[in-house]
This record gives structure tokens, C-alpha cells and sequence, in this order.
């Protein structure tokens, strides 16, 4: 299991495992996804970890194909798991896909959504990720991400901080990103910040929009 997945999760004796705080965050999540991902169309999720948002989402927008993937094999057994179980028509199986490939294993979408990875990576993941989303999203399309973020290069919370720390331990490739740094990125990319909404726990949803 890829240590980003270890970190936060536990496995039931089965493949489908679990991690706790999608139980807190996934409705929240789930009111910004219906402003964001109105539309009808195809979203493809980076790292979709024990497969429970993919599950979750996919059930409340049923306007949506919902496209899972993860480059960790236990995960996508998870989500095979919890997918099995749920029986959506408007799930699709999960691709192992990492966001740092030249080449993603898909080739279209209409809007991208990533949980809590970028800071449970190196930062290649979401150089990679910004420019997965402009090979495959169509001008206007969303880019959706979620997870903790330093903002003008200081933490917005003891809690992040200590977070923030705990990830270097692991990994000094790892951290909590600075916004900045990311929306900088992702306009490199052609996507503009839209909008970030504060969520729970010292959490943003960071909405991007692939510019015309
Ligand atoms: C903390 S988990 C988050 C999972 C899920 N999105 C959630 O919020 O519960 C981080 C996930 O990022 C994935 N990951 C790590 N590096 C990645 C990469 N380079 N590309 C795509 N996913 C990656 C891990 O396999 C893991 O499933």
C-alpha cells in the first residue's frame, strides 16, 4: 500500500477499505460538487484512495460518468470493492493512473477532481496533475481540489502546521502546498482560480476553470 494510503485509512477484512474522514468531509464536498459539476458529463478523479467519495458522488450526481483511479493496487482494489457493492450504473472501474505520467490512460473528461493528494506526494504529483488536466479538459471545463493549503506562504492553522510537519517526517518530498504556489501552477497550465471555499477542519475546496 502506497504510504500516502497507510497514513489515513483501515483496511476490513475484505478489499474495501476505509478512511475515516471521508464520513466527515464527503457531504460537504458533495455540496460544492453540485455548483461545480452541474453539467452532465465525465469527471475524472485523481487518487481516489478507498473508493468511498467515488462511491458516494457518483450515487448523489447520477448526471455524472464518475471515472476513479488510483497508481496504488490495494486502492483500486478497494474501490473495485466498495463499487461492487454499490452496483452504480455511472461508475466506472478504476485505472490505475499517476498523476506524474506523461501519458494518462484516459482520453477525455469533462472535469477533474482530486482529494487530499497533493500534499501526500511529491510535488512532480501535481505538476503532473495540472498538466494531465490541460492535455484533457476542454476550455471552461473545472478542475476540483480539496485538502489543506498554506495561503500567502503561512499556515492558516496550528493544526496545518503540526500536519504540515508530520508530512516532512514521512517524507520531505511531502507537505501542505501554498496556495499560491499552486494557483501559480495551474495558471502556467491555462486554469484560473475561481473560487476556494473554506471547509471543515482547516480544509478548501480550490476551485480551477480551464481558461477559453
Ligand atoms: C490521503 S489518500 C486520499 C485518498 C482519497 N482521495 C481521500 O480523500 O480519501 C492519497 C492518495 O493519493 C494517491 N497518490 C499518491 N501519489 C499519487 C500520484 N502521483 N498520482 C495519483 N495519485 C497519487 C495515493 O495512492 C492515495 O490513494
Amino acid at each position: 500500500m502506497a504510504q500516502g494510503l497507510s497514513l489515513l485509512m483501515t483496511a476490513s477484512f475484505d478489499s474495501a477499505l476505509t478512511a475515516p474522514a471521508v464520513a466527515r468531509n464527503r457531504d460537504l464536498i458533495l455540496a460544492v460538487l453540485r455548483e461545480v459539476l452541474a453539467a452532465p458529463g465525465t469527471v475524472l478523479e485523481i487518487a481516489s484512495g478507498s473508493g468511498e467519495h467515488a462511491v458516494h458522488f457518483a450515487s448523489a450526481l447520477p448526471h455524472l460518468v464518475w471515472q476513479p483511479t488510483d497508481p496504488d493496487a490495494q486502492a483500486r482494489r478497494s474501490i473495485a470493492a466498495h463499487a461492487a457493492q454499490a452496483r452504480l450504473p455511472n461508475l466506472l472501474p478504476p485505472l490505475e493512473l499517476d498523476a506524474a505520467a506523461a501519458v494518462w490512460p484516459v482520453t477525455q473528461a469533462d472535469a477533474v477532481v482530486s482529494i487530499n493528494m497533493i500534499h501526500i506526494a511529491p510535488w512532480a504529483a501535481a505538476e503532473g496533475l495540472l498538466a494531465g488536466a490541460a492535455r484533457l479538459l476542454p476550455a471552461g471545463s473545472p478542475l476540483y481540489l480539496y485538502g489543506p493549503y498554506r495561503e500567502h506562504g503561512r499556515h492558516t492553522a496550528p493544526s496545518n502546521a503540526a500536519f504540515d510537519e508530520s508530512l516532512r517526517a514521512r517524507d520531505p518530498a511531502w507537505g501542505v502546498r501554498d496556495l499560491d504556489e499552486v494557483a501559480a501552477l495551474a495558471a502556467r497550465h491555462g486554469f484560473a482560480l475561481e473560487r476556494t471555499v473554506a471547509m471543515p477542519a482547516n480544509n478548501l475546496s480550490v476551485v480551477f476553470r480551464r481558461n477559453p
